[in-house]
């Protein structure tokens, strides 16, 4: 495949998450957004290390399958890392991270990489679904939406969450954030990423994505949920939360 002269905000993270699977692309756009604050790199290896202390709470509650929604590059402790023993099906819709992806996974048995898009959660490939996941079980799922509902409309918010909740096993559970109002001080990366960009309330959140119901400790700053020693000093740019079914 073609090398992307177009940046992927996944392939942004890996920049910032000092991985090696980016494009030159990638690297100038996450130059870019450096140079509007300097900090972004540090807000995104706090999204990362909830993503890691949310899954490893999941799996030590019995949790050993995951299905991980807009995936970016599954490395820099992404899921299948943070909890080894578990089966993992990232997905996402870039075919250039699904390839990626693929190689990286190669040889790890219980991880794989297909596509999904989101937006319309019956385009996920069903035989990845089935090998990976082992659909026929009837164990929980714990489910990833991180780095992706603030590129969505509220409707699909809520029709992807309704879609989750359809498939998934009673005791299933969602790994969820959301993007506060902070960018609105940053109006210059506002302006790149345009009118596609969602940004919301834990209140208006949890709304959206019922029937799931927000476990405690509730929807937290990422850099605090489940964290004794949070980044204080960091502004509030995610929440994120658990949700049950
Ligand atoms: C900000 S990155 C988040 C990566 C990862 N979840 C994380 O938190 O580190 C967003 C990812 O979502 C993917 N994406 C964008 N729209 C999507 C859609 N409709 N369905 C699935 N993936 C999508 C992008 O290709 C990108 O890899």
């Amino acid at each position: 495949m073609d090398v992307p002269v177009i940046p992927n905000t996944g392939r942004i993270l890996d920049v910032w998450l000092g991985g090696q699977h980016h494009t030159s692309a990638d690297h100038e756009a996450a130059q870019l957004f450096s140079g509007i604050y300097e900090r972004f790199p540090e807000v995104f290896q706090t999204l990362r290390q909830y993503i890691v202390r949310a899954s490893q709470q999941l799996h030590q509650q019995g949790i050993d399958r995951f299905l991980v929604l807009g995936a970016g590059i599954p490395s820099c402790g992404n899921v299948h890392e943070a909890v080894p023993n578990a089966r993992v099906l990232y997905t996402d819709i870039d075919p250039y991270n699904i390839e990626l992806g693929k190689q990286l996974l190669e040889n790890t048995s219980r991880a794989d990489y297909s596509y999904c898009d989101a937006n319309d959660f019956s385009t996920c490939d069903k035989d990845a679904l089935r090998q990976v996941l082992e659909t026929s079980d009837t164990s929980p799922i714990g489910y990833v939406v991180v780095g992706i509902t603030v590129f969505m409309r509220d409707e699909a918010v809520s029709a992807l969450f309704q879609s989750l909740y359809e498939h998934a096993p009673a005791g299933s559970r969602v790994i969820f954030d959301l993007d506060s109002h902070a960018l609105s001080h940053f109006p210059e990366a506002l302006a790149i990423l345009g009118d596609n960009f969602h940004m919301r309330t834990p209140e208006d959140f949890a709304t959206l994505i019922q029937p799931w119901r927000v476990s405690e400790p509730g929807i937290q700053p990422v850099q605090s949920w489940n964290n004794h020693q949070p980044n204080t000093d960091l502004p509030v740019f995610m929440y994120g939360g658990i949700a049950k079914k």
